[in-house]
């Protein structure tokens, strides 16, 4: 039996996808396969935080019907399974079941039903040990939390992910050593808000947090960098900045999403801090991490967002010099506070993509200071990609501080080096291999 299967959205579903694949292939035989005429069960893994991949969903679907052989079954998963439920099997007759993003530890028996929706968001499956994967890599993603307590106006996620719980401190310590006995060098930490480790348990759990976490995992020999997303700004408390920066086995870089940078908005926004406490944090953290890579997420246009609001924004920008900015036009999303705002305080289109493009505009020429401020630092890169072809030699990996770094040399895969930076073309640094 063959699974082809599409994952959007965040890595929180490619995680989820390597969890459906290797269930698959574990128990029930199956094999992955790249063509979709050829498969007997094609997933779609979808997103839904913006409204355009939900769009897409059903053209897609469109589209497996028309190139699937004969037979062959259709599975919607992920958060628009969790978010529009029956809707979907109602939509489009194709899809022969729905499982919702908080469910997927039942993908083998759903399998062999006919039109069932299982999109429950209490179901807790954070004691699940899924199936391990076939692959092994030095490069893997390890789930700490699922589901988000937050009430942020805008996001959909707890609608679709349900409530905050934690994943117990042995199990994901035996998962990661699986990890690492099978060659992984670099975990990536997942969860809605990582920071916020701890804060509840399906069954009784002794006292831990995120940094006491972060301490167990860096103990593991041979597990060479820790990174994790998404932290919140509001759990930065300097006992985890301490952590991140005097930890040798963190990569220097961390995702703080903004989302704006103006009081008034974030208050609407229910994001529970103002700029003064993201700005403090930053130079907090700045201050213990000189060379730190920071990335974030921001969203224009937020019902309400004046010319003076979208200006608090720029100057943040401008104060923190974000490496990388994902940054979004403000999409309402149903059942969130904002969506029952109605037309209240919208913006119009051409206005919110007049402020995305000045945002963005703005980053890139931040990008290019930054990048040049780069030449002449050493970083540590893990390998991950190389060439050797009679007119083209080379390697690329990331920094610690997430930059993509190219060595015109070859170097094996999964190997770490110290990098000199010694020239950048375009976002992407290069530079020499050093002692
Ligand atoms: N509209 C636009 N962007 C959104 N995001 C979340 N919800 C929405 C929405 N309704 C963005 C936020 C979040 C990122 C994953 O997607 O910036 O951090
Ligand atoms: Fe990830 Fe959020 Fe999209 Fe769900 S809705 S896949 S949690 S980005």
């Amino acid at each position: 039996m063959k699974l082809y299967i599409e994952t959007l959205g965040c890595a929180m579903n490619v995680r989820d996808s390597e969890h459906i694949i290797s269930e698959l292939q574990k128990k029930e035989g199956y094999t992955l396969t790249p063509n979709l005429h050829e498969a007997d069960l094609i997933l779609i893994n979808t997103c839904s935080v913006r409204e355009k991949p939900e769009q897409k969903l059903f053209s897609e679907i469109g589209h497996f019907a028309k190139y699937k052989k004969n037979g062959a079954k259709i599975g919607v998963c992920g958060c628009t399974a969790s978010a529009m439920g029956k809707e979907i099997i109602k939509k489009s007759p194709h899809v022969d079941f729905v499982l919702g993003a908080r469910n997927i530890s039942k993908i083998t028996s759903i399998i062999h039903k006919s039109k069932a929706v299982e999109v429950g968001i209490d179901y807790d499956d954070s004691t699940y040990m899924f199936a391990d994967s076939k692959k092994s890599n030095f490069k893997a993603l390890l789930n700490i939390s699922i589901g988000c307590d937050k009430k942020c106006a805008y996001c959909i996620v707890p609608f679709t992910r349900g409530k905050e719980i934690s994943i117990p401190l042995d199990l994901i310590l035996k998962e990661a050593h699986k990890l690492v006995q099978g060659g992984t060098k670099e975990i990536l930490l997942l969860g809605q808000n990582v920071n916020n480790y701890g804060i509840r348990f399906s069954n009784p759990h002794p006292k831990i947090d995120f940094t006491m976490l972060l301490q167990e995992l860096s103990k593991i020999d041979g597990l060479e960098r820790i990174r994790f997303t998404s932290p919140h700004p509001l759990h930065m408390d300097n006992t985890f900045l301490d952590e991140f920066a005097q930890n040798p086995k963190i990569c220097k870089s961390i995702h703080i999403p903004l989302q704006s940078g103006s009081d008034k908005i974030l208050k609407a926004m229910k994001r529970g801090y103002t700029q003064d406490w993201y700005l403090n944090r930053i130079e907090y953290l700045k201050q213990r991490v000189p060379n730190v890579g920071i990335s974030t997420d921001i969203i224009v246009a937020f019902p309400g967002e004046t010319n003076e609001d979208f200006e608090e924004t720029m100057k943040v920008l401008d104060k923190v010099r974000f490496d990388t900015l994902y940054s979004f036009i403000y999409s309402p999303r149903p059942n969130t506070l904002s969506h029952s705002w109605g037309n209240k305080g919208s913006i119009k289109k051409e206005i919110a993509k007049e402020r995305l493009a000045r945002l963005q505009e703005r980053h890139k020429v931040i990008l290019q200071e930054n990048s040049q401020n780069e030449i002449g630092k050493i970083h540590k890169v893990l390998i991950e990609n190389n060439r050797m072809l009679l007119n083209e030699t080379y390697s690329e990996g990331r920094s610690d501080t997430n930059r993509l770094v190219k060595i015109r040399e070859f170097i094996d895969i999964g190997e770490v080096i110290n990098v000199r930076i010694n020239e950048v073309i375009g976002s992407t640094l290069h530079g020499i291999m050093v002692q």
